[in-house]
């Protein structure tokens, strides 16, 4: 992406928070435990691909999907050592999918470092996100019964079809709304719905309590990724530590842009349609007024709002408990997050 001098780099080295900044209440001492058996999880005997594992893997992220498990299990019962291996697998699950990410998208920026495709080569991302598959299904087989196997390999299939989907996708300009939330389900919400059903199933959660977690984590990995969308433009890149402005010189058609085009007259649309048929480099910076002059910024945060409403009335049913407060301050943040 050299040519794409118009994209935002991060403008400062900023560690990446480790977790959300408020911390994830009573969970916390439970995810540095995870904290503890991701960096045992990913040593290896060879010195020299330490700083490869370390890189990709270690090097802070929000940590969102092992918080989803602990907060379920919470939510429904207490946090077992079971709990601690599931966690950690998911975060090993969604680093090997961020990895790959990076090379799809050629991004040069992740977690406020260098992409491991950028630090190295796109060979050294295709086996690190390769390695951290295996690593995690490896520990999760680890387990005494194969569930997590199941529903993980479950999900990360459908993970790799939203991905293939939206790939298959770029330059499809008129994809509607509906197509977009089926890729965004695919691709984000299957990994943090199977996060909460893990979650409550090894608390020993009735099926209703266990369905109810998972549709919570279904809407909100939709709300989580509409809001990735939205950052995408109008994020600051020195807080979310990412390349921003890669998903319009991708020919990623987002919920703004869809909006966008599905909102505008005639005149309009063919003007946003040159715009985006047009080089690459150029997009970003012409398609932003015309983004700005339509109500595409408030429908998207609009839409994101309604699908954490839907997350909350999922969890309604859930006795009043410490973890269900945080489960519902973390459905808010997913959308109003700056990084
Ligand atoms: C990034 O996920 C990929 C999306 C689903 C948008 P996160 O924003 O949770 O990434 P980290 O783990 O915090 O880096
Ligand atoms: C999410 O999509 C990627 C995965 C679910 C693996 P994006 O491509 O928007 O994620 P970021 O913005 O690179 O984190
Ligand atoms: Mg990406
Ligand atoms: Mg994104």
């Amino acid at each position: 992406m050299d040519s794409a001098t118009n994209l935002e780099q991060p403008t400062s080295a900023i560690p990446a928070p480790a977790a959300w900044e408020a911390g994830y209440g009573a969970i916390d001492p439970a995810l540095e435990e995870v904290e503890r058996r991701l960096r045992q999880q990913l040593q290896s005997r060879y010195e020299h691909l330490a700083p490869i594992l370390r890189h990709g893997a270690l090097l802070g992220g929000k940590r969102m999907r092992p918080a989803l498990v602990l907060l379920a299990a919470e939510a429904t019962g207490t946090i077992g050592e079971d709990h601690l291996t599931v966690a950690t697998v998911l975060e090993m699950v969604h680093t090997a999918t961020l990895v790959h990410d990076d090379v799809l998208d050629s991004a040069q920026f992740r977690r406020h470092v260098p992409t491991v495709n950028a630090k190295w080569d796109e060979q050294t991302s295709i086996l690190l996100g390769d390695y951290l598959f295996a690593q995690s299904f490896y520990l999760a087989a680890t387990l005494g019964d194969t569930r997590a196997c199941r529903w993980i390999g479950e999900a990360a299939r459908r993970v790799c079809e939203g991905e293939l989907r939206q790939v298959h996708s770029r330059n499809v300009l008129d994809l509607d709304e509906a197509a977009y939330l089926s890729i965004v389900q695919g691709k984000t919400a299957e990994l943090c719905s199977v996060a909460c059903r893990l979650g409550a199933a090894y608390s020993g959660a009735d099926q209703r309590t266990i369905d109810g977690l998972s549709h919570y984590g279904d809407a909100l990995g939709i709300a989580f990724q509409i809001a990735d969308d939205y950052l995408d433009l109008w994020g600051d890149s020195g807080q979310t530590g990412k390349t921003l402005g890669t998903d319009v010189y991708q020919g990623k058609m987002t919920l703004p842009l869809i909006r966008l085009l599905h909102s505008a007259d005639q005149s309009l649309q063919a003007q946003v349609l040159e715009i985006l048929r047009g080089p690459a480099e150029q997009r970003l910076e012409r398609i932003m007024p015309l983004l700005a002059a339509s109500d595409a910024r408030q429908y998207t945060r609009q839409r994101a709002e309604q699908f954490v409403e839907t997350a909350l009335a999922a969890i309604a049913p859930l006795p009043a408990s410490p973890a269900k407060q945080t489960l519902h301050k973390l459905a808010r943040f997913a959308i109003e997050r700056r990084f």
